[in-house]
């Protein structure tokens, strides 16, 4: 057979796992779904804990964080990388996947969680009066709004900036007490700026972590909205429509941990949430 030498070359990488990242352990969340909905593929986390939380920094930093950490997975070999981190996917995906991912490797992916998020919303809302909590980062980047203003022209949006709730989740804080004060401060902050929300999105990947909290104070008439399952659902459906990108995935069911921090440290909080014993190593961006 003869090569076709006018077919563009593409650099074609490893088959390799499916590249999961956050700022710390949020994305743990998003990860622990898409393994339920894909458990026949391998994964690679990567939490940046040292340098967590991302929610109160520039758009700079935060693209330059998230790209330190995309290029460290395209290292370890994954062809596809989901950013679990709204923060990330407000502030870099688009740079990266438009003036960086053609230099680096333009046939792997970036994929992030505000577009799947928003799309599934339309099923959801029925007043179309939305509230939004999330990190100062990705509230002052209106993304949310921008997104669902595009889809869903007759929505209303509500935020709420939550810059206590990333820090209670990764110092363990969460379940106690002491938390109480910032879940009903922020959500009293939401809920009063509009009486007919009915559906709160918790547009942040940590916060599920601090559900049962939310839920108290939430009158259970508002659907509370968590992403995790929304996200698994829509890479499942992506893999269903880019066979290309599907071949090139790990199979073996198996997931490595990676922190920026001590991996004691991320092994504790981790294993209280994921209930089963994972091994975690160290890595330097
Ligand atoms: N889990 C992240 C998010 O979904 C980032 C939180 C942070 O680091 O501030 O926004």
């Amino acid at each position: 057979m003869t090569a076709n030498y006018t077919s563009p070359i593409s650099p074609i990488s490893p088959i390799g796992p499916i590249g999961v990242f956050d700022s710390g352990y949020g994305g743990l969340t998003i990860l622990k779904e898409i393994r339920r909905v894909l458990p026949q593929y391998s994964y690679l986390y990567l939490g940046d804990n040292a340098r967590t939380p991302y929610g109160t920094r520039s758009f700079d930093v935060v693209y330059r964080f998230t790209l330190d950490a995309v290029r460290y997975l395209f290292a370890q070999g994954c062809p596809l990388i989901i950013l679990a981190c709204n923060t990330a996917s407000a502030k870099a995906l688009r740079s990266i996947q438009q003036h960086d991912l053609p230099a680096i490797d333009p046939s792997r992916r970036v994929l992030g969680v505000i577009r799947p998020t928003v799309e599934a919303l339309g099923r959801l809302s029925s007043t179309g009066h939305i509230g939004i909590l999330a990190t100062s980062g990705t509230v002052n980047s209106h993304s949310y709004d921008l997104e669902i203003e595009k889809l869903y022209p007759r929505f209303r949006t509500f935020s709420q900036a939550c810059p206590m709730w990333v820090p209670l989740v990764e110092n363990k804080e969460a379940e106690f007490p002491g938390a109480d004060y910032f879940v009903a401060k922020y959500i009293d902050g939401l809920l009063v700026q509009d009486p007919s929300i009915d559906t709160i999105l918790l547009a942040c990947t940590h916060y599920p972590l601090l559900y049962p909290k939310i839920r108290q104070y939430v009158d259970e008439k508002i659907r509370i909205v968590t992403q995790g399952d929304i996200v698994a659902h829509s890479l499942a459906d992506y893999l269903l429509r880019h066979p290309e990108m599907e071949r090139r995935l790990q199979r073996g069911a198996s997931c490595r941990y990676l922190t920026t921090e001590d991996p004691s440290k991320f092994t504790d909080l981790a294993q209280l949430f994921l209930a089963e014993p994972i091994s975690v190593g160290h890595v330097s961006l």
